[in-house]
């Protein structure tokens, strides 16, 4: 099993080194992985004046599974838009057809005291945010900012969605819900766009060939708003690029903290890329305290989802809920009485639990 390894910026790195440590424990079990690294975001942009090095993207395409830690630094922020750090990320995804993301948002019963909202809200909260993420508003063209002819400057982009792009990524996501408990909301804003309208209809249209499941449809706002309300009501969300990565920060603060929810992005054979939905949190690189159980669940997905090892996904999974009722908490998430421990100390509890 190929893996290229890309740690980028900020906490990026400290929080793959746990990763890592993990992949190379379950190798005491025969599995065998062989690791290639390379520079990624702000650290691609330092080493070869590129945020994607052509070398990286190579790697990245050669390999069978990408395990990607986090980019982006305000020292960077005031380069060309084409050499800021983000671009690595959103060119990979491209690149690499990497088109359903999918972000589960689970609380660990351990945790519900940690959310933002009341333990009764989101105890046992269990919701799979299905993003679509290669198109829409994010890489449609015409995009830019011109003059006008009155001399003002103004900023353009242009939301799109082709009929095709909006079957695969709908069409993966009753794929999911069937494997769960068989309800999918689709999410859109037919009130007032047409790539929605042409979104709703298609999901309507493939819903046909999913007769158990059942299909509901909210508008972004509304589902905004019902996540905060009544989470529990939902199992698997499908929606766009620009709605899904909105809505999966806000579900992340359901669970107690963004530093807990791993992604997988997947491509039509189920190659991906894995890696915590949290940023680079620059304030606090380098410090040793980030919290790296998201990428740890992140290398859970990747073996689940691109190598079909379920067992070894199930005992990563069991030893992070493991370590959570032992007590170890990193600044995110700590509540007086538990065990505090940096970046490392989490990774030892999870290894020792495994
Ligand atoms: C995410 C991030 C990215 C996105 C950024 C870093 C480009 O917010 O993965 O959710 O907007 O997709
Ligand atoms: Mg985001």
């Amino acid at each position: 099993m190929k893996i290229a390894v890309l740690p980028g910026d900020g906490i990026g790195p400290e929080i793959i080194a746990q990763g890592v440590r993990v992949l190379k424990a379950l190798e005491k079990d025969g599995l065998k992985f062989e690791l290639e690294y390379a520079p990624v975001g702000g650290a691609g942009y330092e080493a070869a004046g590129d945020p994607l090095p052509d070398a990286t993207l190579k790697l990245a395409k050669a390999a069978d599974a990408i395990l990607f830690g986090s980019v982006g630094d305000w020292k960077y922020d005031t380069l060309p838009r084409a050499k800021r750090p983000e671009q690595a990320i959103l060119r990979l995804r491209k690149e690499l057809a990497l088109f359903a993301n999918l972000r589960p948002a689970m609380v660990f019963p351990e945790l519900a005291g940690a959310s933002s909202l009341r333990a009764e809200f989101v105890a046992g909260l269990d919701v799979m945010i299905l993003r679509e993420l290669t198109g829409d508003i994010y890489f449609g063209e015409p995009r830019g900012i011109r003059i006008l002819p009155n001399g003002e400057r103004e900023g353009f982009n242009t939301m799109r969605y082709s009929e095709s792009e909006v079957r695969r990524i709908v069409r993966a996501g009753f794929v999911i819900a069937m494997k769960r408990v068989k309800r999918l909301c689709s999410v859109d804003k037919m009130n007032v766009l047409e790539t929605s309208e042409l979104w709703r209809e298609v999901a309507i249209e493939v819903a046909k060939e999913f007769p158990a499941v059942t299909l509901t449809h909210m508008y972004i706002d509304n589902a905004a708003m019902q996540l905060l309300r009544n989470p529990k009501q939902f199992d698997v969300i499908v929606t766009g690029n620009m709605f899904g990565d909105i809505l999966s920060d806000e579900a992340s603060m359901l669970t107690g903290s963004i530093g807990m929810l791993p992604s997988a992005s997947l491509d039509a054979n189920n190659k991906g890329l894995f890696e915590p939905i949290h940023g680079s949190a620059p304030d606090i690189a380098g410090k040793g305290v980030a919290n790296p159980l998201a990428t740890i669940m992140s290398v859970s997905m990747m073996l689940r989802y691109t190598f079909n090892l379920d067992a070894a996904a199930d005992r990563i999974d069991n030893a992070v809920k493991k370590v959570l009722a032992q007590g170890y908490r990193t600044a995110d998430i700590f509540e007086s009485g538990m065990q505090r421990v940096g970046t490392t100390g989490m990774g030892d509890a999870v290894i020792a639990a495994l």
